[in-house]
């Protein structure tokens, strides 16, 4: 495994070398070791929870007649992506271009890059991969539109175009309505692409704690991109994908009519945040540590902020809900807990506050079912920004 990963790039990059030093002094985990036996720390997924995970998701979303596009920056691993595949995924959502380029590079060729690329080495990069893949991107402006026709036309090739409207998150995306449809109608003019569609991310409402309150702007703000669907329709251009949603609102996008696609991540792995807020959808990513220190009222863990994202908040450890992680250094977890019979040595599983960004922080990942390990895979996504 250790060879495939450096075959995989051509590039010279430090940090890609620094992937594949990491990975080789974990390649010699054997599947069958039980996670006891492992050294710590190190990046943990139950396999049997993403098997239930993906099952609540895969079947709702069957119920509500949508597909179900995973988005690859919550995994950054081609290794559970193609777990996740074979378990009933319609393809990927890709934040990045390196993202895309490692699933095509896996085989998995269903990709639509939910961002926009801007620039000739870009535009090159992705006409390449068009090539390779059903790969599509995101634009919010016209001037992109026609570098990126510009550079399929040179690549020989033609590359599939989602307008991004803003549904009120305000980072990227074209207001709702006339202004969609004239994007819509500059895509068509050119031989070399396609236009596929619209894609349209609610992030700004995904941690609303209230679900009712959650479920009420959802809705409210869907309206309006549904609304562009029908205006497009309604100047006989077809609209052959409608995508959005998150782990905070799938189900309120996925039961809307109109709707063709969701693109939650998150819910594969899920975190000590996100569980707040969707219960259903169990933690299957953990980080295995070790007491390493005590002292009255604390314990202190051998993975710090180099392991574990504090993002969204508190990481939390694995059932002991009366411990409380006050902090992280850099290589320290430090624990509060009135448990007197903590020792050094002892081993507990922390839950992140961010589980994608929790996979950005690791070169590979271990996947276990019942603490036993059955796979290790690399993270080719991870530390790349590209
Ligand atoms: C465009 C887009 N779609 C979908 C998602 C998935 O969200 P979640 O991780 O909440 O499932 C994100 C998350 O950042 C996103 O940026």
């Amino acid at each position: 495994m250790t060879g495939e990963i450096v075959a995989r790039y051509t590039t010279n990059r430090s940090d890609l070398i620094f992937l594949f030093r990491v990975d080789r002094s974990i390649m010699t985990i054997q599947p069958g070791t039980p996670i006891t036996a492992l050294d710590t720390p190190q990046l943990l997924i139950d396999l049997d929870g993403v098997d239930r995970n993906l099952k609540r998701m895969f079947d709702a979303a069957k119920k509500y007649g949508v597909n179900v596009r995973v988005h690859f920056k919550s995994l950054k691993c081609t290794g559970l992506a193609r777990y996740i595949l074979e378990r009933g995924a319609n393809g990927f959502l890709a934040a990045k271009l390196n993202e895309a380029e490692a699933l095509v590079d896996a085989g998995i060729t269903d990709v639509i890059i939910a961002n926009q690329l801007i620039g000739p080495i870009k535009l090159k990069r992705l006409a390449e991969l068009a090539k390779r893949g059903s790969v599509r991107v995101c634009v919010d402006d016209a001037e992109n539109v026609a570098q990126i026709a510009k550079a399929a036309e040179a690549a020989g090739t033609t590359i599939g175009v989602l307008v991004e409207v803003d549904v009120g998150m305000h980072r990227c995306g074209v207001a709702p309505g006339e202004p969609a449809l004239e994007l819509a109608k500059v895509i068509r003019k050119y031989p070399s692409l396609r236009f596929e569609g619209l894609q349209g991310y609610d992030g700004h409402l995904q941690y609303i704690p209230d679900i009712a309150e959650r479920e009420r702007r959802c809705r409210e703000g869907i309206k309006s991109f549904i609304a562009t669907r029908h205006l497009i329709e309604a100047a006989g251009i077809p609209v052959g994908n409608v995508t959005g949603a998150g782990t905070g609102t799938w189900e309120f996008i996925a039961s809307t009519p109109g709707i063709t696609e969701i693109q939650p991540g998150s819910f594969v792995l899920m975190d000590a945040v996100y569980n707040t807020l969707r219960p259903e959808f169990p933690i299957t990513q953990s980080i295995i540590t070790t007491v390493i220190s005590r002292a009255p009222g604390q314990y202190i863990l051998d993975a710090g902020s180099k392991a574990i994202s504090k993002d969204f908040g508190s990481p939390a450890v694995k059932g002991r809900p009366n411990d409380k992680v006050m902090k992280l250094a850099e290589e320290h977890a430090i624990v509060e807990s009135a448990d007197p019979n903590v020792k050094i040595g002892d081993r507990f599983e922390v839950y992140s506050a961010h589980c994608c960004a929790t996979m950005n922080l690791h070169r590979t990942c271990i996947g276990v079912r019942k603490g036993v390990v059955e796979t290790v895979w690399p993270i080719e996504s991870s530390g790349r920004y590209d």
